[in-house]
């Protein structure tokens, strides 16, 4: 994504120091954009529970890399316990997010192949570098097959604007590029369709008001922030031509977990006849669970509900009380959408309906696992 014109990724590691890597601090954005270095297990580990970076993909990317950071740390006389309880420790950060355990299994999985803690470190470093780099391109590739639905509504509306609502952000930030609900936003752009994307609020952290209406803005995307009950009126109106959002874990049988509030879009969406696709790469899929309710939903801090972030007119960010003193709040960070509401699943391999037997056809080697 470019911002001011320079090409970024949302983590890399330092070229000049091999024991770091840097992300940038979306907990200040969109007011200040500060890149941040992390460079060992306790920093990711904060990187990830305090939300200085979010979102499937980009949370897995950050758990990888955490676990070579770790690996750095690890004695070698006792590399493999030290790295198990490593893993353990990133995966209790967000328990709702699946690319966090799928990133630490899959590195715990690459170094096994190897004898001695040196060459464990290696691979764990090029394991973090090919999930990162893998990440990328399966948005961009999703991009492609999700282009294809707003393709297709735009040619039914005559090339008049198609109008896409998404909730929270699965954009460039909740990615290492280009995102999941964003990747066919940016796609239709490039393809000279006439979008305009409906960007809800996203309460109580407002991950859409201050980071989707940010990015669409620094990609020239023509976007309007909501508050988050405003789909459905905008629904029965006729001005949304369809939702897209994306999922922190969605069940091998179709069930999608996204952020709290996405099911009364779907749900709105379905009684207004109005698709509702889900993008994710298959790193968010959880191959165990056959039931979304049994998804663990994280509960945050009811802070969050009861006060709110900005910055102020000297453009230093503030945390200002909303409600009267000892009012008690409840924070569910994500609900999960049952398949059945869900027109379809926007994949790196294509686009699939939120059914087992669909899903497991198109990724057969993940389905081999449950056997
Ligand atoms: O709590 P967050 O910000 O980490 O939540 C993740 C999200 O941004 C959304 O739920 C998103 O739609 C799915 S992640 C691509």
């Amino acid at each position: 994504m470019n911002i001011n014109g320079k090409r970024y990724r949302t983590i890399w590691p330092d070229p000049g120091n091999s024991s770091a890597v840097f992300i940038i601090d979306q907990r200040r954005l969109p007011h200040e954009f500060i890149i941040e270095q992390l460079s060992s297990l306790e920093q990711s580990i904060a990187a990830i529970k305090d939300m200085h970076v979010r979102g499937a993909g980009l949370i897995g990317a950050t758990a990888a890399f955490g676990m070579y950071l770790a690996s750095l740390q690890a004695p070698d006389h006792n590399f493999s316990d030290f790295m198990m309880k490593s893993a353990d420790r990133l995966n209790r950060c967000r328990p709702t997010a699946r690319n966090l355990k799928w990133a630490t299994e899959r590195i715990l999985r690459a170094m096994a192949k190897a004898d001695q803690p040196e060459e464990k470190r290696t691979i764990a470093f090029l394991t973090a570098c090919a999930i990162a780099d893998e990440d990328a391109e399966f948005c961009r590739r999703l991009g492609d097959f999700g282009l294809e639905i707003i393709r297709e509504i735009s040619k039914k509306k005559g090339g008049k604007t198609v109008n896409i609502l998404t909730h929270c952000n699965a954009g460039w930030l909740a990615f290492v590029d280009y995102g999941s609900a964003t990747a066919p936003i940016y796609a239709a752009r490039d393809a000279g369709i006439d979008i305009h994307v409906w960007v809800d609020e996203t309460r109580p952290w407002n991950q859409g008001a201050k980071l989707t209406a940010w990015e669409l803005q620094q990609e020239n995307i023509a976007s309007t922030l909501i508050t988050d009950n405003a789909g459905g009126h905008l629904m029965q109106h006729d001005l949304v031509d369809l939702v897209l959002v994306g999922t922190d874990r969605t069940t091998h049988t179709g069930d999608v977990a996204n952020k709290i509030g996405t099911y009364l879009k779907a749900l709105a969406a379905r009684d207004n006849n109005i698709p509702f696709y889900v993008a994710l790469p298959s790193s968010t899929f959880d191959w165990t669970l056959d039931k979304g309710v049994e998804i663990p939903i994280e509960q945050r801090s009811g802070e969050e509900v009861t006060s709110i972030s900005g910055a102020d007119e000297k453009g230093r960010i503030v945390t200002i009380q909303l409600t009267a003193p000892g009012t008690r709040a409840a924070n569910y960070s994500f609900d999960v959408t049952p398949a059945r509401l869900v027109t379809g699943l926007i994949t790196e391999r294509g686009i699939v309906k939120a059914e087992r037997e669909e899903i497991h056809r198109l990724f057969p080697e993940c389905g081999v696992l449950l056997e």
